[in-house]
Formats: C-alpha cells, sequence, structure tokens
C-alpha cells in the first residue's frame, strides 16, 4: 500500500516508515520539521536501503496538501503530526489548539476530496484521564483529561468518529499508545527531544551520557510496590509494528475502532533506573523529589483488543528498551544536530 505519513519525521513516524518499508509498503512522509529534521529521513533512508518520498509542508496548508494528494494515489494515511509537549500546551492552549485540530481538519478535507478514507491517528493513553482502575479498556468512557494536549487528542478522535458516522465508507483507527521509549536496534534513528526532556526515558539517557548531572524521581510515596509512578512502557518498534497491523486492518473494513497500543505491564520509575543501570553498566544518580502535579499512581494497557482485531502484541522486554536507549544517546550525543 501507498501509505501518507504526516509527521512521519518524528520519533514514533521515523520507526513505523522503517516498519512499513520492511513489510513491503510504500510510505511517503510529510512533515514541516518543526520538531524533527530532514536527517532522520536520511537515517531512515539509510537503514531500509532506498529513497524515502518526502514533502516538507505544513499539514494545514491546503494547498500543499492538495499538491501531495495529486501527485500520489494514497491508500491510507497515518496521522502523526501533532505538538505533544503536555507543559508547553498548558502554556500555550490556542498553539496546541490550532495546530492539533486545524491539521487534522485539513487533512480530512483533503483526504475527503481525494477519495482517501482510511486513517490511522495517533492517540494516546491520555485521553482515558486519570482512571482510578487498571488496566486501561477501551470500553472504560473517558473521565475528562488534564491538559490542552489531551484535550486535542481527545477532540481529535472525536472529529474523526464524526467523519467515519457521516461518511460510512470511511475506515478509521483510533491507536492510544501508553509510553512509548526506546529506539531502532541499528542506533541510528530515536528520541531527539529539543531541551531538557520531561518524560523520564530521554531524561535517563542524558544522565548516563553526563548531560544532565541526576535524575529527580518524582515521589516515592504512591501505593505500589516501591512507592514510585508505575507506567506501561512500549518499545517505539513494536509500537512502530503496530502501525502496520493497523494500516492492514483499516483497509479490510470500514467503521472507527480505539484500540491500545501498550504491553499490559507497568513497570515502576525505579525499575527503568535498574534496569537501565544493569544492562548499560552506567550509573544514574538520583534523588527522591515530591509528585509531580497531575501525574497519577499507575497505569497500564489492557491490549487483548490489539491482539484480537490487529494480531499484535508487544515483543521487547524493558532491558531491550533501555538499551536500545542508551545506543541511540551515545551514538548521537548531540541528536541529529550533531550529525
Ligand atoms: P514527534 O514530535 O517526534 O513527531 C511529530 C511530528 O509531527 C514532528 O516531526 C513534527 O515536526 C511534525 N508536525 C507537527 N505539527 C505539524 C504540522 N502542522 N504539519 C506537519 N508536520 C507537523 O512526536 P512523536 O513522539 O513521534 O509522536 C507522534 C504522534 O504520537 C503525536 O501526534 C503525539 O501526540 C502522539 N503520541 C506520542 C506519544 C509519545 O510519548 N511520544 C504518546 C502518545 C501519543
Ligand atoms: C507523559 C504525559 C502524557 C503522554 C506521555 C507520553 C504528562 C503529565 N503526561 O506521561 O500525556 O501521553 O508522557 O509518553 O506529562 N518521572 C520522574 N522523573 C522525571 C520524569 C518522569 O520521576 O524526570 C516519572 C513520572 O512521575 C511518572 C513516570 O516517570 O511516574 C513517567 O513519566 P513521563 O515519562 O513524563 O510519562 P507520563 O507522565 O506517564
Amino acid at each position: 500500500m501507498k501509505i501518507l505519513l504526516t509527521g512521519g519525521a518524528g520519533f514514533i513516524g521515523s520507526h513505523t516508515c522503517v516498519e512499513l518499508c520492511e513489510a513491503g509498503h510504500e510510505p511517503v512522509i510529510v512533515d514541516n520539521y518543526i520538531n524533527s529534521c530532514e536527517e532522520a529521513v536520511r537515517r531512515v533512508e539509510q537503514i531500509v536501503g532506498h529513497p524515502v518520498p518526502h514533502y516538507e509542508a505544513d499539514v494545514r496548508d491546503a494547498e500543499a496538501m492538495h499538491r501531495i494528494f495529486s501527485e500520489n494515489e494514497f491508500d491510507c494515511v497515518v496521522h502523526f503530526a501533532g505538538l505533544k509537549a503536555v507543559g508547553e500546551s498548558v502554556a500555550q492552549p490556542l498553539r496546541y489548539y490550532r495546530n492539533n485540530l486545524d491539521s487534522t481538519l485539513t487533512l480530512c478535507e483533503v483526504m475527503q476530496a481525494h477519495g482517501v478514507k482510511r486513517i490511522v491517528f495517533s492517540s494516546s493513553a491520555t485521553v482515558y484521564g486519570n482512571q482510578p482502575v487498571v488496566p486501561y479498556r477501551e470500553d472504560m468512557p473517558s473521565i475528562g483529561c488534564t491538559n490542552p494536549y489531551g484535550w486535542t487528542k481527545f477532540m481529535i478522535e472525536k472529529i474523526l468518529e464524526g467523519q467515519c458516522n457521516a461518511d460510512p465508507e470511511w475506515s478509521v483507527v483510533l491507536l492510544r499508545y501508553f509510553n512509548p521509549i526506546g529506539a531502532h536496534s541499528s542506533g541510528l534513528i530515536g528520541e531527539d527531544p529539543a531541551g531538557i526532556p520531561n518524560n523520564l526515558m530521554p531524561y535517563i539517557a542524558k544522565v548516563a551520557v553526563g548531560e544532565l548531572e541526576k535524575l529527580s524521581v518524582f515521589g516515592n510515596d504512591y501505593p505500589t510496590p516501591d512507592g514510585t509512578g508505575v507506567r506501561d512502557y512500549i518499545h517505539v518498534t513494536d509500537l512502530a509494528r503496530g502501525h502496520v497491523k493497523a494500516c492492514d486492518f483499516a483497509s479490510g473494513r470500514t467503521g472507527c475502532e480505539i484500540i491500545n497500543l501498550g504491553t499490559g505491564h507497568g513497570y515502576s520509575v525505579l525499575d527503568l533506573v535498574n534496569t537501565f543501570q544493569a544492562v548499560n553498566g552506567v550509573k544514574i544518580p538520583y534523588v527522591i523529589t515530591s509528585r509531580r502535579p497531575g501525574d497519577i499512581a499507575e497505569n497500564y494497557a489492557d491490549p487483548s483488543k490489539a491482539k484480537e482485531l490487529l494480531g499484535w502484541t508487544a515483543e521487547k522486554t524493558l532491558e531491550d528498551m533501555c538499551r536500545d536507549t542508551y545506543r541511540f544517546q551515545r551514538q548521537n550525543p548531540k541528536g541529529y544536530h550533531g550529525a
């Protein structure tokens, strides 16, 4: 299939591009490089051994998108493009709503105009809100999001669901990711956050190479086995494989389906620190600090629907995630910009 990847130069998009190529598909990337760079695409090309068509454009630019759709006959779209930093979305809500919603609306209008009606969307476990029970299942009603970023995901799910109801030829897969970490086993592509990372694994990686002094563990008084927060960390390559399955699934049906992509296992902050130290033979100095506002004790996925509908399960271990993250960090100490 010929598949458009919006935001395909980003962390998850670049890994998905590799997996799609390896499964025999023809991905085409559109990205405005607001949170990525063309070097990531060059690295993908190096891994797959052939050029990957890519356009520099903003998905909100209808004219550019019409041109891209006129030049290609797409079977399906995977919509990664969006801004994703939770804290930044609290400080700049309008920018987040404008970018994430407008890009989706423009994309859907262009798709409709060109008769492309299959879309896989990057949603997030954040849409569930802070549920009192685990694991999170797709049939749990959302109890509201805690930040504008989360609300954009919630609203986009509704937009796509509405489009499916309005036109029964549409096929929509809403993938709710848990916590993607890790990097491609080649060490060529990985997560390259700008500035000081907010998320746990990128922070640990920078402590590991001495760029940051020590990790702050946000609270050790949660009702979890070691008192630190528990999350469902998933290797980005497993996540990427989930997208290949989701594209296949979307092409054989119509309607809208919400599917969790997680491992179903929760690991604590200290599990991550200890595993990272053990597999990589490095020390991660840390201090226990107070809880981060808005954080919950634990969440993890019930991944059974993904297994049932997509035939997909996560295969990589926490050890793999820690090893691959460190390899990318060591090979690219300044991220893609050092290349
Ligand atoms: P990323 O920032 O690395 O990738 C997003 C890409 O979209 C970037 O390359 C960016 O330049 C591009 N982009 C943003 N706005 C655009 C626009 N208007 N036009 C064209 N390109 C645009 O993020 P990621 O981690 O790869 O996440 C991909 C998607 O998955 C995002 O929608 C994100 O919200 C969602 N998601 C990510 C996580 C996570 O932890 N990484 C978790 C849940 C959901
Ligand atoms: C965060 C986002 C969520 C997004 C997800 C993507 C917030 C509040 N939530 O989830 O919307 O979908 O990323 O991966 O930002 N921790 C530390 N020290 C750190 C950083 C984190 O102890 O320096 C702890 C946190 O308290 C938490 C765990 O590590 O228990 C994971 O945190 P993080 O990587 O930021 O992810 P989430 O908060 O789960």
